[in-house]
């Protein structure tokens, strides 16, 4: 019998609760033995709530507890998170966690601190869900050189574009739905201007490269310039709009962003809807392999958070290496970074927008009118953006993949 506590009795942690509730035999099959929630910590109290008698309001009474051997820090954001799993840590307990936010600005620190303890980090919850991609990478697909991660990495944003998509529906109205079906973060912001798919590109960098690769190396930008005539474009060229986070080796230098992309129908990515996310790595030898899932959500996250206490304690006793060290990566500047553009322009610029860029395809949409909108050769971003500048009237750009 393993006993584990739950920091944070919001959504995900309610959800490990439930997960072990429910699929408690097979937790138990998987790991080899049963795994019992002893405490819940938080806050505030659940009367009427089934685990209402484990509910604790101090960390020590967990931390000095030697029964238990895993805690589960679904409580998100940095403090006092960071502290908590660190003391755990220190107090020779093992830490898996969803928060992304705090794995994103000190993962390779945490698991340095795991490894000098004997004991594990993990935060498979921390990207997509409960899609099993980081245990993956670090271990069926470790052996691989990974060349590029593309991936839709926010539940909220791709339910919102979904919606804008294919129902029309106006953006203020879905976020609210998202909100009400526990896919957004306390403050929406970090899901839908892409602080959230930042950090989880962070994450995966982090592990593709071996290194460190810190968020705000990354370039960010979300998903709120997206217009309706944006979707009717984007229909009339046979593409999607996705919100993506991305990590390439190209030449010897490693790029990352996350920004909306016309993604082509030839993409499988530009198939992934609602609530879903996908992640598609590309190894050296593999080729690509594509994971894909509920990247939010209660039950999904939860799942992936009691993945990580069986991984655990069917590791008693060890440390679970990470392809993660505490080793600064080389972020190359977005500038370098080459491809295509959609743009659109007032109409007044039609001419000078051709005299920017010679090789421009022009692309029309049914019920757009007053504007020219097209799609330029490959350019480099730096290039690009410098064309633009000297353009104005520019209504709006998305790039291409
Ligand atoms: N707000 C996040 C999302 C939750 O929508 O993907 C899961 O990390």
């Amino acid at each position: 019998m393993a006993k584990i506590a739950v920091l944070g009795y919001g959504t995900v942690g309610s959800g490990v609760a439930y997960v072990l509730d429910t699929n408690g035999a097979q937790v138990a099959d998987s790991a080899g033995e049963d795994i019992e929630l002893k405490y819940i910590l938080d806050l505030r109290d659940f009367p009427g709530d089934k685990h209402e008698s484990i509910v604790v309001h101090d960390i020590d009474v967990i931390l000095n507890d030697p029964e238990v051997e895993v805690i589960c820090e679904t409580m998100g954001g940095i403090e006092p998170a960071f502290t908590f799993e660190k003391k755990a840590l220190e107090a020779g307990k093992s830490v898996c966690t969803s928060n992304k936010e705090l794995v994103a600005a000190h993962g390779p620190e945490l698991v340095e601190l795991a490894k000098k303890n004997n004991v594990s980090y993990l935060f498979e919850a921390s990207v997509g869900g409960g899609i099993p991609v980081l245990r993956s990478m670090n271990d069926s697909i470790r052996h691989e050189r990974l060349d590029s991660i593309r991936g839709i990495l926010n539940g909220t944003t791709n339910y919102i574009l979904t919606k804008m998509d294919k129902e029309k529906a106006d953006f203020d109205s879905v976020l609210k739905v998202a909100q009400e079906k526990g896919y957004a973060e306390r403050n929406p912001e970090a899901d839908i201007e892409g602080h959230d798919a930042c950090r989880k590109t962070a994450i995966l960098a982090s592990i593709m490269s071996g290194q460190f690769v810190k968020h705000e190396d990354i370039y960010t930008e979300g998903i709120t310039k997206i217009s309706s005539e944006d979707f009717e474009y984007a229909r009339s060229l046979g593409r999607a709009i996705k919100l993506l986070g991305s990590c390439e080796r190209k030449n010897g230098k490693f790029f990352a962003m996350v920004a909306p992309f016309m993604v082509g129908a030839d993409n499988p990515l530009s198939t992934v809807n609602g609530v879903f996310n996908a992640i598609d790595v590309h190894g050296n030898m593999l080729g690509d392999v594509m994971y894909y899932g509920k990247g939010a959500g209660k039950e999904a996250t939860a799942s992936a958070v009691v993945a990580d206490v069986i991984d655990i304690v069917k590791h008693r006793g060890k440390h679970i290496d990470w392809n993660l060290r505490n080793v600064p990566a080389q972020v190359e500047s977005n500038e370098n970074a080459e491809r295509q553009f959609f743009v659109r322009v007032d109409a007044s610029a039609k001419d000078a927008a051709l005299a920017q860029f010679p090789g421009a395809q022009e692309v029309t949409a049914s019920g757009v009118s007053g504007e020219f909108a097209f799609v330029t050769e490959v350019i480099s971003e730096k290039a690009f953006e410098e064309k633009l500048t000297l353009l104005g009237n520019v209504k709006g750009y998305i790039r291409l993949l």
